[in-house]
């Protein structure tokens, strides 16, 4: 084997909504490329699966239940592999509908997983990556909802929106002391996402698109995290926009 056919040997790797969709694709990834990891997410037997395939740790964990539920799971981690030195925040929620009809509880379901959750996600690894000797990764799963803009779709757009804008706040106060804050922007990917959606014409409207255009598989989106956590620690490949070529 040579010496870059595990070119994250020596890591440990954390992955939130990792059973399933891009975080499973990602965890396989970096597992492949030699990092220890831990698979996060609510549902047991996905997690069971994912980390009995990849030889990773499968860590019950609900990104909105509160800093005190990460902050165990965090000890966990720890206890179990080690400082994680590459966090995926990843988990998210798509729920699309007509502003004036749709369900409230489907915006809050959003902006607290795709907002607050990504956020206590950072801050219960940030030790130890601000502790990480080498190459420290925070790699925040946005989207490019958060710059272009599809009827229905608003506040998912926001919440995604919220995730570039931190990602950029916090590479200022974290690049200096060594952690590479990074947000990777999927375009149409193969996933479940939506698929919990109340509004009938909303999920219709998403499997259209689907069809419409080809969506890249969740490996691609993988890929692309791997590559830019395997370069040196000098240089962070700070926003990642990949998507079908035909979405242009
Ligand atoms: N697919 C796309 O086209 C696309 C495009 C742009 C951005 N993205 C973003 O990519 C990320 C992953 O989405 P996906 O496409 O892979 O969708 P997915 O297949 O639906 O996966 C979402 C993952 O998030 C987890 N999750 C949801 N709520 C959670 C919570 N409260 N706590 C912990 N985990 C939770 C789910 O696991 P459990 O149900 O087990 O908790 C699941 O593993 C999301 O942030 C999404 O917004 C996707």
């Amino acid at each position: 084997m040579t010496p870059h056919a595990q070119p994250l040997a020596g890591r440990v790797a954390v992955v939130t909504g990792a059973s399933g969709g891009i975080g499973e694709a990602t965890a396989r990834r970096l597992a492949a490329d030699g990092a220890r990891l831990a698979v996060l997410g609510r549902r047991k037997d996905e997690l069971d699966r994912v980390a009995a395939e990849i030889g990773g740790l499968a860590v019950v964990a609900d990104v909105t239940a509160g800093p005190e539920h990460l902050a165990a799971v965090a000890d966990q981690v720890r206890s179990a592999l080690g400082a994680p030195d590459l966090v995926v925040a990843n988990a998210g929620l798509m729920l699309a509908a007509p502003f004036a009809t749709a369900d409230r509880g489907e915006w809050t379901a959003m902006l607290d997983t795709n907002v607050t959750g990504l956020i206590d996600t950072a801050r219960a690894f940030v030790s130890d990556l601000l502790a990480t000797p080498g190459r420290a990764d925070l790699v925040l799963v946005g989207s490019v909802a958060a710059s272009s803009y599809f009827p229905t779709y608003a506040v998912y757009s926001a919440t995604k929106a919220a995730v570039a804008a931190l990602s950029r706040g916090l590479r200022l106060e974290l690049g200096p002391r060594g952690v590479r804050v990074r947000t990777i922007e999927p375009g149409l990917t193969s996933s479940d996402l939506g698929s919990g959606m109340l509004d009938p014409d909303g999920r219709a409207g998403l499997a259209q698109f689907r069809e419409n255009l080809d969506s890249i598989p969740a490996g691609d989106i993988a890929d692309a995290i791997a590559w830019a956590s395997a370069l040196p620690a000098r240089v962070n490949v700070a926003e990642l926009v990949v998507l079908p070529t035909a979405q242009g």
